[in-house]
Parts: structure tokens; C-alpha cells; sequence
């Protein structure tokens, strides 16, 4: 039985999950960039938000924030983190403390413990994130929409440390795990009234939205996030699907035109259809890199191109150490910003009406 004064003390808070090119450590300075360089903004989109670290801080100053990202995992973490529906904080403590009393030796394997124990989790640890999956779901019922998010993120953010891998699930490492003893956690959830949540293709989003200004930080290299946090959009659609190869992954879902050679076409569609002030870009020099999935699929001279042709166009960069799966060695990373002042007349007559869909 765990001790209920840990389990209320500990609460995780947004960035403290493993995630590849999530901006926590450049939030201060991506921030610091946009106040000096943006005028009159009031709504903010994070469209491609990943963690939603940037729409978390967006969310401090601004009163509209749209967050965005197609990933079935992610939205739940906004619902969770950010999102407006009524919940308990009583009632979620007592179903997670109820959750720590579990014992693996009474439970039988399960869809998760048969796939991945003794391969992403050790085999104990397994059989209780499948029992505690497949309880949420028969519990569900009897919980608000938050409440639900809340404690399938909880799961998620207690399992996310554990996991037998470098931050991803591409591959597992080929040893034996020790097992631990399993600890559910609460993340530490929020409630924003100016928050919207989207679960969309960027390209389709934005021909929908409306804000002051888009910050636009999308994959750049052939690496689907889908298929790298594919346990996770297992775990939260619990479909319970077949899955393949060595790494257990599941039919391909949610890929990319980003990490195709498609993606400067996807990003000048994107751009030049978002009805925003500002754009603010993030993106990073990887494409020096030794490994070919790692190498960037738009050049930097291409995205300056292309935003130069939506407005005056200001470049800032950084010196930054990627998080990377260690085989992978990045010269001089660079980590740089866009902030385009969007000119309307100037962009029309960039791009042609028929790619302005
Ligand atoms: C570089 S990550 C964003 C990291 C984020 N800024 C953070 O700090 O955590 C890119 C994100 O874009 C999402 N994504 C890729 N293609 C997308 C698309 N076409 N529409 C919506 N989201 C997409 C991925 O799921 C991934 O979470």
C-alpha cells in the first residue's frame, strides 16, 4: 500500500515527459523573442503543439489560445492539462490511490502485459498499466471528460520515465529490466476558459482559425511522431490493435506530409492559407547530421524563401543540444526562430490563388 502523503505531494507537471523536439528549455527565449518583436496580440495558436509546453506559457498572457496537434496522445494531455470540463480533484487522488494497491501477482496478462511486458515495461509493471487502462474504460461512465484525461495522462506521465527505451518507442533495449514497483502519479492539472483544443491536421486547421498570431514548430526530419509514440496512441484509443515487427507497432495512422519530401509543399500550403498576424517558426540545423532519417526535409534557405514572400521576415538563433536517441550526432546545432510580420498584398501576389485552396 503506498504511502497516500507521496501520492499527494507529487504532482507532474507539463514538460516533465520525454518527448523529441519539445521547446521546454527554449520556452524563455522563444518567449522573450515574441514579446519584443509582436504588438497588439491577444490570441495565439500552437499548431503543431506536441507537449504543449509553448501553448502552456502561450496561455499565461494570452486570453485566446488555440492548441493543436493530431496525435490521439497529445490531445489528451491538453484536455488534462489545460482543458474546462468540471472536475474532481478528490475523486481522481481517491481512484489513483485505489490504483496503488493493485498487485501484479492477482492480475492476469493482458493485450498490454502480452505485447509489450518484458520488452517496453518489465512484465509486472505491464499488467497493471492494461488492467488500469481497461478499468478507465469501463469506469468512464461515471467520470467527466476531464477527469477521464486527467487520469490517462496520470498514467501516461507515471509510466513515461520507466519506459525501457531512450524516449521513444522506435525500439526497445535489448536487455533484461528490473522490475520496480509501480507508482501512479497525478499530473498537475489545470483549468484555462480562453483554451481551444484541436485535434486536426495543421493544413486543415488553419483554414479555419482566426489568431494574432500562429507559432508553427513542425516535425522537419523523415521521423513520424506516430510511430515513435505509437504505444501511447495505443494506450489512449485502446482498440487493442495487431501489431507488427520487433517493436509492436501498429497499422501506420496519423503520417506526416511534414516528414515526406512533400513538406515544403505542406508548409507553403500552410502558410500562405492562415489567417494570422505573425508567424513564428522554430526550427533546427539537424540536416548536417550522419544519420539520413535525421536529415531535414526543408532547408533553412527554403523556409526563409518562403516566409519572406508572407512578410518582413526576422531570423534569431541558439546554440542548443538536441535531445536525440544518442546514435545520432548533431555539428553545431543551431536552433532558430522566424518571426514574419504578415503583408496580405505581398503574399497574395507570392502565391498563386490555386495554392491558396
Ligand atoms: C516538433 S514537434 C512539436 C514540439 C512542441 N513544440 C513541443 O515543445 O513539445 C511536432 C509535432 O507536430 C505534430 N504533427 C506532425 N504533423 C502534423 C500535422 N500534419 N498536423 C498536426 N500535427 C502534426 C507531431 O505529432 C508532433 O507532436
Amino acid at each position: 500500500m503506498l504511502d497516500k502523503s507521496i501520492c499527494d505531494s507529487r504532482r507532474f507537471s507539463l514538460e516533465s515527459r520525454r518527448y523529441i523536439g519539445c521547446k521546454a528549455k527554449l520556452i524563455d527565449w522563444i518567449f522573450e523573442l515574441i514579446n519584443k518583436h509582436t504588438h497588439n496580440v491577444s490570441s495565439f495558436c500552437d499548431i503543431f503543439a506536441g507537449t504543449g509546453v509553448v501553448a502552456h506559457r502561450a496561455l499565461e498572457q494570452y486570453s485566446q489560445v488555440v492548441v493543436n496537434d493530431f496525435l490521439y496522445s497529445n490531445n489528451v494531455m491538453y484536455q488534462a492539462f489545460f482543458g474546462n470540463d468540471k472536475w474532481s480533484e478528490s475523486k481522481v487522488d481517491h481512484i489513483i490511490s485505489e490504483f496503488n494497491t493493485l498487485n501484479p501477482k492477482g492480475l492476469r496478462d493482458n493485450y498490454f502485459s502480452k505485447n509489450f511486458g518484458d520488452k517496453f515495461f518489465d512484465n509486472d509493471t505491464a499488467k497493471i498499466v492494461g488492467y488500469i487502462r481497461a478499468k478507465l474504460q469501463q469506469m468512464s461512465g461515471n467520470l467527466t471528460k476531464k477527469e477521464f484525461a486527467i487520469l490517462l495522462a496520470s498514467l501516461i506521465y507515471s509510466i513515461d520515465r520507466r519506459a525501457n527505451t531512450l524516449g521513444h518507442f522506435d525500439a526497445y533495449i535489448k536487455k533484461t529490466i528490473t522490475p520496480q514497483p509501480f507508482e501512479m502519479h497525478m499530473i498537475d492539472a489545470k483549468s484555462y476558459p480562453g483554451v481551444q483544443i484541436y485535434q486536426k491536421d495543421a493544413n486543415k486547421l488553419a483554414r479555419e482559425i482566426h489568431v494574432d498570431l500562429t507559432y508553427i514548430d513542425p516535425p522537419y526530419n523523415s521521423r513520424q511522431y506516430s510511430r515513435f509514440y505509437h504505444v501511447y496512441e495505443n494506450l489512449v484509443q485502446w482498440k487493442k490493435p495487431k501489431l507488427y515487427g520487433t517493436a509492436l507497432k501498429p497499422k501506420e495512422e496519423n503520417m506526416s506530409e511534414y516528414c515526406r519530401n512533400a513538406a515544403l509543399g505542406a508548409f507553403t500550403d500552410l502558410v500562405s492559407n492562415i489567417d494570422s498576424r505573425y508567424l513564428v517558426v522554430s526550427y533546427n540545423n539537424t540536416y548536417h547530421s550522419k544519420s539520413s532519417s535525421s536529415e531535414n526535409k526543408i532547408k533553412l534557405e527554403q523556409l526563409e524563401d518562403v516566409l519572406s514572400k508572407c512578410g518582413e521576415t526576422q531570423i534569431f538563433n541558439h546554440e542548443f543540444k538536441a535531445f536525440n536517441s544518442g546514435k545520432t550526432e548533431f555539428d553545431d546545432h543551431r536552433e532558430y526562430l522566424f518571426i514574419t510580420e504578415i503583408d496580405n498584398e505581398k503574399r497574395n501576389c507570392s502565391f498563386p490563388s490555386i495554392l491558396r485552396g
